[in-house]
């Protein structure tokens, strides 16, 4: 064999070596998301194709980034909050797909008594696994909800703002970002381009805006939507 037949051979070698290598992490990484969805959701959703699949795009999504810590998010609102005199009214606090603990840690740092979080995934024992459509909490059991850009990762808009406002005591705050006119993926499925657009699908239970930021690119593209706003004290 002569050096070009044994360059080839070796060539060739390192592109199986490396094919079985990307193979096997995608079976290791497939496991994982099951193994992470069996534990989270209820067997009669995990039953549903459509769902499955919606589950698996939303935890591999958050395995990757496990560690991302969004400061500039929930910073944004903390400030908002302090500034205008609005964190006296919120003893417990609900964050949406809130990942890792770093909101959480930040929120009880300003004196929030008691804040939790839920993801599909959880680090920490203050996080509990659960679908943000369907909720295990009694109604009205947190003085506000913060969903820093998990609000776009649902499959049913509706349903979803109905369990945020289920959760949230009439009158509560409802604290969120997403991104705007941003094109939509398995991950991120809303689109989104003004506040209007989630004030829409909140419909009636949207009663008195307190804040709507729009944060836009260098050329005035709106490209976050930071908004607060009040749930209805009394229903219509
Ligand atoms: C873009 S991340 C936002 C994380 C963090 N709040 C931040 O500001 O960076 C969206 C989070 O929503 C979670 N998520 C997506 N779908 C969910 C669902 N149906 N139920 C609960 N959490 C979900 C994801 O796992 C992910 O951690």
């Amino acid at each position: 064999m002569n050096l070009d037949e044994l360059e080839v051979q070796m060539s060739t070698l390192l592109f199986r070596v490396v094919s079985w290598c990307r193979t096997l992490t995608g079976r290791i990484l497939h496991i994982m998301r099951r193994y992470i969805l069996a534990r989270t959701i209820p067997v009669h959703k995990v039953q549903n194709p459509s769902l499955v699949e919606y589950f698996e795009y939303q935890i591999g999504g958050t395995i990757g980034l496990i560690k991302k810590d969004a400061w500039f998010r929930y910073r944004f609102f903390g400030e908002y909050l302090q500034k205008h005199a609005l964190l006296g009214e919120i003893q417990s606090m609900l964050c949406v797909g809130c990942r890792n603990a770093y909101e959480i840690d930040y929120f009880t740092s300003l004196g929030v008594a008691k804040v939790v979080g839920i993801d599909l995934v959880s680090v920490d024992s203050r996080i509990f696994r659960m679908d943000m459509h369907d909720m295990n909490f009694p109604d009205s059991h947190f003085d506000a909800v913060y969903a820093g850009d998990s609000f776009e990762h649902t499959y049913d808009a509706d349903l979803l703002a109905r369990e945020f406002v289920r959760v949230v005591v009439p009158g509560g705050l409802i604290i969120m970002s997403v991104p705007a006119n941003e094109e939509t993926d398995h991950v991120d499925r809303l689109f989104v381009s003004k506040a209007d657009d989630i004030y829409d699908i909140f419909g009636s239970a949207c009663d008195k805006v307190i804040l709507e930021d729009d944060f836009c690119d260098d050329s005035g593209i709106t490209r976050a939507l930071r908004l607060i706003f009040r749930t209805r004290s009394v229903e219509a």
